[in-house]
């Protein structure tokens, strides 16, 4: 059996709002990226569990302690809270994904790790430290770099994911990237999901809906460009249920994404050599989770060209694509890149 065979392989994207794992054995699971405690002895009566994740955590949200720690693309500094909450998280994906049986049973795991491009940057000892113990090898890199291995798009292409909590770039030149190859805007999901509440509330002022009620009006009915159609959604309104328009508002909501995300994709073209722009312009790759909004990969294609024009896709699987092209690079590091975890 070769080195490689005797591990269990493992890609994970550590998100704001999604984490996914997939590994080499077939296993592919995803949760939402909240993790809550009982707030007291009533609701770890009623809950009859320690710790909550995922929608699990959002329903429950009244009686917990709610963390969703790698919000804004950062590993908040300072909050124990937060540390304790990423290293849950992950425990929590390896254990969807029967990595502690694997281990007991003498095997070894080998995790690539894909988070936000900015805690990459802040952050990425605590990300570490957070999978001490959890697997035996572990290689952390960004979210879009992972994106762009899982597809093949190594060089002379960028990836823009735009997230919940952040849009984040990297241009490939054949090589694993480096600062300069990469940007983050706070222009991403969360922020237009702020925007619609906020529009919504200016538009209705008695009305009474979560931002997470909000959210999935968004991901069900976002568009960019042209409307579909009408948008209408039933929402009490000083506590009498009443049926709104709301497609001027998820249409103003989603369409402020355009303008910040093509910019910057603009600048980071025109940032390399100028005989390698219009090979990245023709391979702009447009993924996470904002990348369904319907609209979004031709409006960036418009906003190259005046440039010479380019060429977006849209990845065929955001929730996924991440997690996969760790998979692949783990599949594909050699024995030096791994960094060896303590237990
Ligand atoms: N169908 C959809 N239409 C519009 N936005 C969507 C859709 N599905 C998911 N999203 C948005 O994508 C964002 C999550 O993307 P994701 O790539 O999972 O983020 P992260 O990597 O930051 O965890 C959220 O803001 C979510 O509301
Ligand atoms: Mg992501």
């Amino acid at each position: 059996m070769t080195e490689k065979a005797q591990h269990l392989l493992v890609g994970i994207d550590l998100g704001t709002s999604q984490s996914a794992i997939v590994t080499s054995a077939g296993v592919r699971k995803v949760v939402d990226s909240y993790v809550g405690w009982p707030v007291d002895a009533v609701a770890r009566k009623i809950l009859k569990k320690e710790v909550l994740f995922g929608q699990d955590a959002v329903e429950n949200r009244t009686m917990l302690e709610v963390h969703r720690p790698l919000e804004r693309g950062l590993l908040k500094e300072g909050s124990d809270k937060d540390q304790q909450a990423i290293r849950e998280l992950l425990s929590h994906l390896l254990d969807l994904a029967g990595v502690p049986e694997v281990r007991k049973s003498g095997g070894k795991v080998r995790a690539v790790v894909g988070v936000p491009a900015e805690a990459l940057r802040v952050n990425k000892q605590h990300v570490r430290k957070a999978m001490h113990g959890l697997v035996d090898g572990l290689i952390i890199v960004s979210e879009p770099f992972a994106v762009a291995y899982g597809l093949d798009a190594l060089l002379h292409a960028m990836v823009v994911d735009v997230g919940a909590g952040t849009t984040d770039f990297c241009v490939m030149k054949g090589r694993y990237p480096t600062e300069e190859d990469q940007r983050t805007l706070i222009n991403a999901g969360d922020w237009v999901d702020d925007q619609l509440f906020t529009l919504l509330g200016e538009r209705h002022p008695g009305m009474s809906v979560s931002i997470h009620t909000v959210r999935d009006w968004k991901e069900k009915h976002s568009f960019i460009g042209k409307a579909p159609g009408k948008v209408t959604v039933s929402i009490p309104i000083e506590g009498k249920p009443s049926e709104i328009d709301i497609t001027d508002e998820i249409k103003q909501a989603c369409e402020s994404l355009g303008p910040p995300v093509a910019e910057a994709m603009l600048d980071l073209i025109a940032s390399g050599e100028s005989e390698y722009q219009e090979k990245v312009r023709q391979n702009i790759i447009l993924a996470g989770g904002c990348s369904r909004i319907p609209g979004f990969g031709q409006y960036l294609e418009k906003a190259m060209d005046p440039f010479g024009g380019g060429k977006v896709r849209v990845v065929k699987d955001p929730v996924y694509a991440g997690a996969n092209g760790g998979l692949a690079l783990a599949e594909d590091a050699p024995k030096s890149d791994w960094e060896k975890l303590p237990d």
